[in-house]
């Protein structure tokens, strides 16, 4: 089962790449094939549906083969940053009928929550199916050591019932995907 972490912001000096690291080591220790999609490798100036740049393909043969996905994403004014919207604009077929885990991440103690609903609001527009468990990273700029080790163990506890959940839709979407693919 393969299932990218989407880091959601480009900013310089950004503290979310934390805790997709920690999210993509989590993945990993459940023995998914998984990889860091940074944003900033799909960085696009103005909106592209059109699917015919290189970015665009790129993107597109890694959610192709995606079962689901998850995105960690901090929070700019209540929303997500507007370089992830760009980003996940670019596709849409490529989504279809495939979950999507969402992970909010703040300075304060809110983890992020008002972008993790705005995101699951977006997704639904693309047909992705936003699941119920998230995880909020709060005072994120004090919860991991210098060496990227997470202080509070309960996270790796919040990502794993993230992922129970996100398992269960993607194999039960992919087994009705697979019918639809037969009918055509
Ligand atoms: C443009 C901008 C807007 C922000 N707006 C919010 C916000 O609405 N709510 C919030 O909790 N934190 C907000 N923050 C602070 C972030 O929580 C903080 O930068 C945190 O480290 C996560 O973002 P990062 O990955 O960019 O570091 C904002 C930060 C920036 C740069």
């Amino acid at each position: 089962m393969y299932m990218p972490v989407i880091l959601g912001t480009a900013r310089e000096g950004r503290q979310s790449e934390k805790a997709a690291k920690f999210v993509l080591v989590e993945l990993e220790k459940a023995g998914l094939e998984t990889e860091l999609v940074d944003v900033r490798d799909f960085l696009i100036g103005h909106t592209d549906n059109t699917g015919t740049t290189e970015l665009a393909r790129k993107w597109a043969e890694k959610m192709k083969r995606a079962d689901g996905l998850i995105i960690v994403s901090p929070e700019y004014n209540h929303s997500f940053p507007g370089e992830l919207k760009l980003m996940l604009d670019a596709l849409y077929q490529e989504y279809m009928n495939k979950p999507i885990g969402i992970c909010g991440v703040s300075a304060g103690p809110l983890g992020g929550a008002r972008a993790v609903e705005q995101l699951r609001l977006v997704s639904v527009e693309f047909h992705l199916v936003p699941i119920r468990e998230a995880v909020y990273f709060s005072e994120i700029n004090e919860l991991f050591e210098e060496n990227g080790e997470i202080k509070d163990a309960a996270y790796s506890n919040r990502v794993k019932k993230l992922l129970d959940e996100l398992i269960w839709y993607a194999k039960a979407l992919k087994t009705e995907r697979e019918k639809e693919y037969r009918k055509e």
